[in-house]
């Protein structure tokens, strides 16, 4: 962090956080909340809920969660020093220049102008394609059938033959030409002096979600090789986590996304009205990318190539969305190659049909499986069959294993009871009697126990932040060591320091949190759902059950390391004391 925690916490208390909100969701005050469409994903219905007393937000269906600066953040996809200077401008708040430490304002300054040099190159490479030394460009782009409207929209230019005139516009506007090398878009060499990178391409600006231009993706015109040169990584540019085409596909509101191989499908695509198509950056689609993905579907459609290595990237971006929770299905593209020129060749509407055909990627994946197996020779449809029945052992929720195993049993007229010996017979070999759980963050599908016990620690939290005045009264029974997952723990620890100094706030614990993911559990901890209950006494009985609850699952925990931990058993029997006493005891909530 580079600012102060005071002046950090000054400027988040000086933004109320539902203010700031309604001004990029529609929200509506329900019972204390407000609530809205959720703007990370795609929904019908709110489940994306605004807390003004605690200063926090928290979606209840794609777990996106923090305070004012985390909404921020993610919405306008700011880093923290970008997030504070909007905020501390919007609240009028003078942000202390000394603050910032000299590499970081350096650090900062560095990304500012290379954004600027990007943006001013993308301008000049715009105004070439337009020029009499752009024509060939202009007539190549028009010759792939692309409008004039797609070519503004997408800001396509063109890099000319003569490479100095782009360093001498950039540093007529200032630039320094050790920026234009960082940025990529030029090198220098003794022989020649500064060089330009890109030379008789066409040019496609990549943007961020907020429209910044943070790096290039140049095409020869024909054949060439390389045919795709691309900007290098610098602090802008994180091919990992940006998507070609996802500053648009955000605003689609579509219910899904579709993920695309190349840039050029992606404009094809938004041409023909696919406005939810995105592209990774020349590089393979990766985890970063699936939980961006996240925030604004679930359902995710792969219109990869069809030949060898787009089944194969398919197969590996299946695995990917899956870890993060994400379905993902795959159009098929037969008998055209991409995207491109299937639109080309059959149109809008056959497109749509593809879409609504999309086969689920777990058929898809075992028909690819399917294909490397001589179905003839039993020995092979053996070994087909097994790693079926591997691959099913991927679900860890029985339903679903058992509808697919039923639906590929089917499909594959194998006898379903042989199928579900095989796959109980791996589960045992593996030595899993129950398959690996696929970690989703946010809503993961928990073990059931854990996840009761968990969401007992979760209420317990939101409850003492909805009424603090109850902590003084329970705060001898209870500890943050009651609290088992990590997160959980250490958001206890930060409250109940403040509670026992009397300023408590939680907008405020989240900006202690460095990293997103924290900040997102640690808003959803001060959000859960507590009961509505009518009366009092029902109140007071439903808080005393979770009490009681997370205080019997942290004295059987310690009782069963006693054996292990030395100082289990003092706190087993701390923990027991505690409980016999919680027993005899009155907690008023009111
Ligand atoms: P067209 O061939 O013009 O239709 O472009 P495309 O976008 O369909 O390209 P293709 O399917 O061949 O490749 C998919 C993506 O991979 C491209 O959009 C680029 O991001 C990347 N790519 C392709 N060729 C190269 C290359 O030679 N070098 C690099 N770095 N990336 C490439
Ligand atoms: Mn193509």
């Amino acid at each position: 962090m580079y600012y102060s925690e005071e002046i950090v916490e000054e400027v988040r208390s000086k933004n109320d956080i539902v203010d700031v909100v309604s001004g990029y969701v529609k929200l509506q005050k329900k019972g204390g909340r407000h609530w809205g469409l959720c703007p990370f994903h795609n929904e019908k219905s709110p489940s994306f809920s605004v807390n003004g007393d605690m200063q926090v937000y928290h979606c209840f269906g794609c777990g996106a969660g923090g305070n004012v600066y985390t909404f921020v953040m993610n919405y306008e996809n700011y880093s923290f020093p970008e997030a504070i200077r909007m905020l501390a401008e919007r609240a009028g708040v003078q942000l202390p220049e000394e603050d910032e430490s000299e590499e970081q304002r350096r650090k900062e300054g560095r990304r500012a102008r290379l954004l600027a040099v990007n943006r001013e190159a993308a301008k000049f490479f715009y105004y070439q394609l337009r020029s009499p030394q752009g024509e060939t460009g202009y007539r190549y782009l028009k010759k792939r059938e692309l409008s004039d409207e797609t070519i503004h929209k997408f800001g396509l230019g063109f890099a000319g033959k003569n490479g100095a005139v782009l360093v001498q516009y950039l540093r007529g506007k200032g630039f320094e030409d050790e920026l234009i090398q960082e940025a990529g878009l030029a090198s220098h060499s003794e022989r020649h002096g500064m060089i330009s990178q890109f030379w008789n391409r066409v040019m496609y600006p990549i943007q961020d979600t907020n429209n910044r231009v943070i790096g290039f993706g140049g095409r020869v015109m024909g054949d060439g090789e390389p045919k795709y040169l691309n900007s290098p990584e610098t602090p802008v540019f994180d091919k990992r986590r940006n998507l070609y085409g996802l500053n648009y596909a955000r605003k689609a509101r579509s219910s899904n996304i579709i993920l695309c191989e190349g840039y050029m499908d992606v404009i094809a695509m938004h041409q023909a009205g696919f406005t939810q198509a995105v592209a990774s950056l020349g590089t393979a689609f990766t985890g970063e990318q699936a939980a961006l993905l996240r925030r604004y579907t679930d359902n995710v459609l792969l219109a990869y190539d069809s030949d060898g290595a787009g089944v194969k990237a398919a197969l590996r971006g299946i695995a990917i969305l899956r870890e993060a929770g994400l379905t993902g299905k795959v159009i098929n593209m037969q008998p055209y190659k991409d995207p491109d020129e299937f639109i080309k060749a059959l149109g809008r509407e056959k497109f749509e049909e593809r879409i609504q055909q999309a086969e689920n990627s777990f058929f898809f994946e075992v028909r690819i499986l399917e294909g490397q197996f001589h179905m003839e020779d039993p020995e092979e449809k053996t070994r087909f069959h097994r790693e079926i029945a591997k691959k099913l052992c991927e679900f860890s929720e029985e339903v679903e294993r058992d509808n697919y195993l039923q639906a590929i049993a089917d499909k594959y007229f194998i006898g379903i009871g042989n199928l579900r010996k095989l796959v109980e017979g791996y589960a045992l070999q593996t030595g899993r009697a129950k398959p690996a759980e696929r970690p989703r963050p946010g809503t993961g599908r928990k073990n059931a126990a854990e996840e009761k016990v968990k969401r007992a620690q979760r209420l317990l939290i939101s409850w003492i932040a909805d009424r603090p005045g109850v902590y003084g009264r329970i705060k001898k029974y209870i500890s943050p060591r009651d609290f088992t997952a990590d997160i959980y723990r250490r958001v206890a620890e930060r409250m109940f320091a403040e509670l026992e100094q009397g300023d408590f706030s939680p907008a405020g614990m989240i900006s202690l949190f460095e990293e997103e993911e924290e900040q997102r559990e640690a808003a959803a901890l001060f959000s859960a759902n507590l009961p509505q209950l009518d009366n009092l006494q029902e109140q007071e009985k439903a808080f005393r059950d979770i009490l009681l609850s997370v205080k019997k699952n942290s004295y059987e925990r310690d009782l069963a390391s006693t054996g292990t931990d030395v100082n289990a058993l003092t706190r087993a029997i701390e923990g027991k004391k505690a409980l016999e006493e919680l027993a005899r005891t009155h907690i008023s909530l009111d």
